[in-house]
């Protein structure tokens, strides 16, 4: 991933970028097995607050770069795989910028287009480019949630076969404006109902609206395809523990939701690391006196939310002295329902084997990182009730 340094103070911008980064490496490398044609399409392009003029902090850039590293893997493959590129920008300073940089750039197999105009009127346009059959992959980033990220909005995206969508839940704006009278109608075609969240704790009501969006987006369920499954990674401010925004993942897959939920299992630290040296930048700025310690010796105080001994209870509730066998659906089940990172099920599962409390019957021997191996469907089973 680009050096953080171009990201300085917009350290969330850094996460999102590494995000779809490793996500869409995951992802082209898997379904560029079975398709020959791989669409992408980021619904509000920009450029957008970029620092550097060869746009590599931006998602242009990240996209299309991660694009043609797996279009070259796939050729190693033997899998000669044409990518397709859509970038919608409405602002007209902004889709020049975009465009030139589209025409500047020279990527063998790869087809790019622009396009300039709202995105919620262009979506027939967008369809007709997808065409009917193959894989998409959407990017949602607004600055707005108008005609952005309702249901109304993008079902006739989840509606086609072969959609994910990646969607930026501006949370930080959303709260603040859940409430109030004026928005009443806006926050219930986001939600589906007018929330109530009035009596409710931060913790509370943040759970309760990603729920209620997250729950409203499955209202969609394509034709002849699996149950709708979404996941998500929180992206905190750079300096404050509060949440800005989460990323919603929407797919019909439950392997998605796997590969999706490791790829922000392995930024956690990117993530912990970044505010630790964006928080360490405000004290300088603040007091004038430079640190002698560098920002990693503060990533302790970077709080980890989940508690390893629920997860362990997750598991014992899920296990009897029958063995259960354990693939990539159930995984999904599990982390769809839980929101825990795949490492946080892992780890709860190795220390309950030394626990002498679970086992694992496919494991030769005791396996401290990959506990389960859920590609392989293995057998678990409780040994006390
Ligand atoms: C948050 S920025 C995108 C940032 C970009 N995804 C990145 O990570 O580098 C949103 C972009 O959408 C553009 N935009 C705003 N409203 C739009 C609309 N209705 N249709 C298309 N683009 C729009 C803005 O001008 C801005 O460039």
């Amino acid at each position: 991933m680009e050096d953080l340094s171009k990201y300085k103070g917009k350290e969330q911008g850094y996460f999102k970028h590494c995000l779809l980064e490793a996500y869409l490496e995951r992802l082209f490398m898997i379904v560029g097995k079975f398709h020959n044609t791989i669409c992408y399409v980021d619904c509000f392009a920009g450029p957008w607050q970029s620092n550097s003029d060869d746009l590599e902090d931006t998602s242009i850039a990240v996209s299309l770069n991660i694009i043609r590293k797996c279009r070259d893997g796939l050729k190693l493959m033997d899998r000669d795989v044409h990518f397709r590129a859509l970038f919608v920008e409405e602002k007209k300073k902004s889709f020049r910028v975009l465009d030139s940089y589209l025409n500047g750039r020279r990527d063998d197999g790869i087809e790019t287009q622009a396009k300039h105009g709202e995105f919620h009127k262009l979506i027939p346009e967008i369809l007709d480019w997808c065409k009917t059959d193959s894989f998409v992959f959407f990017f949602v980033d607004p600055t707005g949630w108008k005609d952005a990220i309702e249901l109304s909005t993008l079902a006739p995206l989840l509606e086609r076969p072969n959609s994910e969508l990646l969607i930026n839940f501006m949370y930080d704006f959303l709260s603040r404006t859940a409430p109030q009278e004026v928005f009443r109608d806006d926050m219930e075609r986001i939600f589906g109902i007018v929330p109530d969240t009035e009596l409710m704790e931060p913790a509370e009501r943040e759970a309760h609206l990603l729920s209620l969006y997250r729950n409203n987006l499955k209202r969609v369920t394509p034709a002849g395809r699996e149950k709708p499954r979404t996941a998500y990674v929180k992206v905190l401010k750079p300096t404050e523990d509060r949440t800005l925004y989460h990323l919603v993942y929407l797919t019909g897959h439950p392997k998605g939701i796997v590969v999706f939920m490791e790829a922000s299992d392995k930024l956690d630290l990117v993530q912990k690391k970044a505010r630790a040296l964006a928080k360490q930048d405000k004290r300088v700025a603040k007091t004038k006196q430079f640190e002698l310690f560098s920002a990693d010796e503060h990533l302790k105080d970077e709080r980890s939310e989940t508690n390893l001994d629920e997860v362990k209870a997750y598991w014992l509730s899920h296990l009897t002295t029958k063995p259960k066998c354990f693939g990539g659906r159930e995984f999904a089940d599990m982390l769809e329902e839980t929101d825990w990172l795949p490492s946080e099920f892992q780890k709860a599962f190795a220390e309950l084997v030394k626990e002498g409390k679970v086992q694992n019957l496919d494991a030769k021997r005791a396996r401290p990182v990959k506990a389960v191996n859920f590609d392989k469907n293995e057998a678990l089973v409780r040994l006390q009730q």
